[in-house]
């Protein structure tokens, strides 16, 4: 048998992540895990994205293989050069106005057997905020799974309507703990109306995956179960891939910005456990004043920091450090604008992690047994900070303000204090759940595949 009627017989999964950076990572991933398990992939990124992508990581970096394309839609934005975070609010609204439509010919040019050389779509893998695909899904006959990026806890929205005061695997959560884009008092707010609309449709889906294990998370996802398709936790993602191995797409990574690996040889040199790293991820912003409060809280506390500053993380200007912080702090900071983050993290000499709550980077610190202060910038980061420091233990929250006596002392307690302490105990104990949970995660890959993806009926 010829090689391209191999490949026409294989499953096809086209997947599509929502275009940014907390969403292409861990779609990225689940794809290469579909690749391993034998199907031909489809990976579409927006055109913005995918010009970022390359170059971030070199004209050669979006090749992929004969059975893994990369593909692009236009997002509806007017066209930009500029390499930083797009606006979330506009960027969802027009994606879920704009892209059905090339998507549905993105589809059509895939399945046109006269001139496509791969295998007919047979399934699709949507980020649950991009639900707009359904409709393709549904037109085409064929299942469609999402991926939800957040915690399991954010699918919770869809309860918001009704019940505000007791929300199951909740309880005890305050108003201010919630997403953020729950807690406005307009009705007409798009963010609003965008997220009930993502987790009503979320009912429509085949399936649900969840990257997460469910020892960390049973309480929601047995709430959840009730009311959604079936659940599916598979994660923490990036175990299973470190474990899966796929050698021929160890080349595909999915940073927007430029990585500095230069700053794992600086870790080589400092004692373990002996670091704090600070990352605000791909979305936050903050004010030079807080900027500022974070320097001067880290230089006082005498510990050693690797600090990533994202060309776009300070509103305004460039992030600019007082000179004076620099020179107290050359002999035990270092500084990157993107890093290998989960090298980072897996480092022996990280000994905690001052964060924005991603989930990504929430999951990623858990499952290397770092314990984290968390100042959480908006959307489900917040829910994710609650779930740290209130029922995981593993975590300190910062005030939003952000005082330099405060982040100090925070700093401090983590890296030495008793507290932090406990919160490394606990930490380690979720890290052994997790790396235990790799295997349940993994049988649940298999269960998604044969009894979802495969199966059309
Ligand atoms: C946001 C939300 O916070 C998140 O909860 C949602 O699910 C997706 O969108 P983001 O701000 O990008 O995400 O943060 P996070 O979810 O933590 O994702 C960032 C990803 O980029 C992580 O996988 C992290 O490892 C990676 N990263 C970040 C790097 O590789 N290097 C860096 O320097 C910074």
């Amino acid at each position: 048998m010829g090689s391209s009627s191999l490949l026409q017989k294989k499953p096809h999964a086209v997947c599509i992540p929502a275009p940014a950076q907390g969403h292409i990572s861990p779609m990225l991933k689940l794809a290469k895990l579909l690749h391993t398990k034998g199907f031909h992939i489809t990976f579409v990124n927006t055109e913005f994205n995918h010009k970022r992508l390359l170059k971030s990581r070199g004209p050669d970096s979006l090749k992929g293989l004969p059975d893994f394309q990369f593909k692009t839609i236009p997002d509806g934005l007017p066209p930009s050069d500029v390499d930083a975070t797009q606006d979330i609010p506009s960027l969802f609204e027009s994606t879920t106005t704009y892209c059905l439509a090339p998507f549905k010919d993105l589809l059509a040019k895939l399945n046109d057997t006269n001139s496509s050389q791969v295998p007919l779509v047979s399934c699709i893998v949507s980020d649950g905020a991009m639900s707009f695909t359904l409709a393709a899904a549904e037109e085409l006959g064929i299942p469609e799974v999402f991926l939800w990026t957040a915690n399991a806890n954010d699918l919770k929205n869809g309860y918001l309507d009704t019940v505000l005061d007791w929300i199951p695997g909740l309880e005890g959560i305050r108003l201010k703990d919630l997403p953020s884009f729950l807690r406005t008092t307009n009705p007409d707010d798009f963010m609003v109306k965008f997220v009930l609309q993502e987790t009503e449709r979320a009912r429509r889906a085949s399936a649900i995956i969840i990257n997460t294990f469910q020892e960390l998370d049973h309480d929601v996802l047995h709430a959840l179960s009730s009311y959604l398709p079936p659940l599916y936790t598979i994660g923490p993602l990036h175990l299973l891939e470190n474990q899966v191995n796929n050698k021929s797409l160890e080349e595909l990574r999915s940073n927007l910005w430029k990585e500095e690996p230069e700053c794992l040889e600086w870790l080589d040199s400092k004692e373990q456990n002996s670091v704090v790293y600070l990352n605000f991820g791909s979305i936050t912003v903050m004010r030079p004043e807080q900027l500022s409060e974070f320097a001067w809280g880290l230089a006082n506390s005498k510990q050693n920091f690797l600090w990533v500053l994202r060309p776009d993380l300070v509103l305004g200007d460039s992030a600019i450090l007082p000179t004076q912080f620099l020179e107290e702090t050359k002999e035990r900071g270092v500084f990157a604008s993107w890093c290998p983050q989960e090298e980072v993290l897996s480092h022996p000499s990280v000994g905690g992690f001052l964060t924005h709550s991603g989930w990504n980077s929430t999951i990623e610190s858990i499952s290397y047994g770092v314990p984290m202060i968390c100042w959480p910038f908006f959307s489900d980061q917040l829910t994710n900070c609650w779930y740290c420091c209130t029922k995981w233990g593993i975590g300190m929250e910062i005030d939003n303000a952000v005082k330099r006596d405060e982040v100090e002392s925070l700093v401090r307690e983590l890296m030495v204090g008793e507290n932090g302490k406990k919160m490394k105990d606990k930490s380690m104990e979720l890290k052994k759940l997790a790396e235990i949970d790799v295997t349940n995660s993994y049988l649940n890959l298999e269960s998604l595949i044969y009894q979802v993806l495969l199966n059309p009926g």
